[in-house]
């Protein structure tokens, strides 16, 4: 009879599906070759006595561990997940090889004894185990570069696998007391990022009347989106800012207060989209305008010139705000998008050709504080390069007035642009809110600057119904209020200097405390418990 050629079964093939199973096995693995090392002691205790077994122990499981390590990188790979197999067979056969060993106690003596049957007993396990850990770093490493890289990884399946690395190194029975929170992790927790969890947290959310619709980790932070169920908007949250969001066009908004279109909640890309109305010559006219967006956002402002039939470019660093923003907030196809670093972006194409858009808009805001890079002589001079001699630009900078940070930023956008601006914040000062503001001296606010390349005073046309696009909140406030205007430059400001590149980290003080006005300000805006949730 022939020999069965052996088949290779989909079951056999431990290849896991999902970033969680992935790293699941070698943490179990690493936690039970932890609590496996005290137990083969004891096992020889009986018969070398525990204190020859104890000999050397320690630095034995320290060699045996980078043992595994170097073989995982040394030897030719395995199929994955095929040495956990062989481990998981091996280990039962451990108490048999033992016992017959143990015969041999008379000849091998209280130093060989130990040695070998030790090296048998734990440290196969131990090699087998750190082995398959490298292979779960090498999938972590694989994943982040393949995309795949969740929040699995940089959080909570993380912190277990440094934990059982612990365990690991400092073993004893009271890794037992770990068990609970190890389900916990892949149970209940709502920072652990499966489908379980997912339900878990949204159960959680629910209670304070909120639902997350998705979430990832990316390059710029952790991304969500979120939504509020009794008053009906949706936000994208990066860390702990909300990057923007929209009210929902319910049918009782349609009905009862004549709304056509979901509105932002933020009025601030608005006011930048008055940039289409700062009146230059020649005009610039939609169907042949040329736009550049730096920074995303959800969308509202580079949605508008879409629909306005403006050809729009979007740089935006962060692939899944691009995502969420096509996903959840109706962002347009038709636009030309450049997932890239603003800065290099910027300097290339600058150095290419001049001349390019009509508009440029820069908005950016990460982790609550702006990333001062794009805010240098440098970058604003490149940037001021691809207008064309009429075009105009809109500024969008979220800081505190009275901070020498916001002062040198204005004065660099200021110099850039040889004084042909204007600058505008989006929020008047409340009368009633001067006072607490004033207390503790602090004026946190979107700071929007308008710019021409050429010069001349910088006024708006007429809003006219086409240039709503069905917004009331755009009716509202698209045109800025001269009530909010400032002093441009600065008037209080003794400083005149500009911000220069390779400066940035010298504000690096100045930004921690802006992001931290900035936090206070979004606890405001979304309940405690959401953000606590992510
Ligand atoms: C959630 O919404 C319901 C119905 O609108 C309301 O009665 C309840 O107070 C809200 N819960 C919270 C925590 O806001
Ligand atoms: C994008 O598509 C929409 C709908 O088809 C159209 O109204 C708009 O003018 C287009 N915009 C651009 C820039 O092509
Ligand atoms: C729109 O912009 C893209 C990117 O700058 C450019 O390649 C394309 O030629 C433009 N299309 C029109 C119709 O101007």
């Amino acid at each position: 009879m022939a020999p069965k050629k052996k088949q290779p079964r989909a079951s056999q093939d431990l290849k896991p599906k999902t970033f969680i199973e992935r790293v699941s096995i070698p943490l179990a693995l690493l936690t039970l070759a932890a609590m496996l090392s005290p137990i083969s002691q004891a096992t020889l205790a009986p018969v070398f006595g525990a204190i020859p077994s104890a000999v050397n122990h320690q630095k034995a499981v320290i060699a045996t561990s980078l043992l595994g390590i170097l073989l995982r990188s040394l030897l030719p790979k395995p199929r994955r997940g095929l040495v956990a197999q062989y481990l998981a067979v091996w280990a039962f056969w451990i108490p048999v090889v033992q016992m017959y060993l143990f015969k041999l106690s008379g000849a091998l003596g209280p130093v060989a004894g130990p040695a070998l049957i030790g090296f048998l007993s734990c440290h196969t396990i131990i090699i087998a185990a750190t082995y398959a850990a490298s292979e779960a770093l090498e999938d972590i490493r694989e994943a982040r570069f393949s995309g795949l890289y969740s929040g699995t990884v940089r959080s909570a399946a993380m912190q277990l696998l440094t934990a059982s690395t612990l365990v690991y190194l400092a073993p004893s029975r009271l890794s037992l007391l770990a068990l609970p929170a190890l389900l916990h992790g892949f149970f209940a927790n709502p920072h652990f990022d499966s489908a379980n969890t997912l339900d878990v947290l949204n159960g959680a959310l629910l209670e304070h009347n909120w639902t997350m619709l998705d979430r990832q980790w990316s390059n710029t932070g952790y991304i969500s989106v979120l939504e509020s169920l009794d008053m009906q908007y949706r936000v994208m949250r990066c860390d702990h800012s909300l990057l923007g969001g929209e009210w929902l066009l319910t049918e009782q908004r349609r009905q009862q207060e004549g709304w056509k279109v979901d509105e932002p909640i933020y009025s601030v890309f608005e006011m930048l989209e008055a940039v289409r109305l700062v009146e230059v010559e020649p005009p610039i006219v939609d169907a042949e305008a040329q736009a550049l967006v730096v920074g995303l956002g959800v969308g509202t402002l580079p949605k508008a010139f879409v629909a306005h039939g403006i050809n729009t470019t979007i740089v935006e660093l962060d692939p899944a705000v691009h995502d969420y923003a096509t996903k959840y907030f109706g962002l347009p196809a038709n636009h030309t998008a450049v997932i890239r670093d603003a800065v290099s972006w910027v300097d290339e194409t600058a150095s290419e050709g001049k001349d390019k858009y009509d508009y440029v808009i820069h908005d950016v805001f990460t982790g609550g504080a702006e990333p001062l890079a794009l805010f240098t002589v440098t970058f604003l001079r490149n940037l001021r390069a691809l207008l064309k001699p009429h075009g105009v630009v809109a500024l969008n900078y979220a800081g505190d007035l009275t901070m020498p940070l916001t002062n040198r930023v204005l004065n660099t956008i200021e110099a850039v642009f040889d004084g042909q601006c204007r600058i505008f914040r989006d929020t008047p000062p409340i009368p009633d809110m001067a006072e607490e503001k004033a207390a503790i001296n602090e004026d946190f606010t979107n700071i929007i600057v308008f710019c021409r390349n050429t010069d001349g005073p910088i006024t708006f046309r007429k809003p006219t119904k086409a240039d709503f696009l069905g917004s009331k909140s755009r009716e509202h406030y698209m045109l800025p209020d001269p009530a909010h205007g400032l002093p441009f430059p600065p008037s209080h400001s003794m400083d005149k200097q500009v911000l220069k590149q390779g400066d940035e980290h010298q504000w690096s003080g100045q930004q921690a405390e802006s992001a931290i006005k900035h936090w206070y300000v979004m606890r405001k805006v979304i309940p405690d418990a959401v953000w606590e949730l992510w």
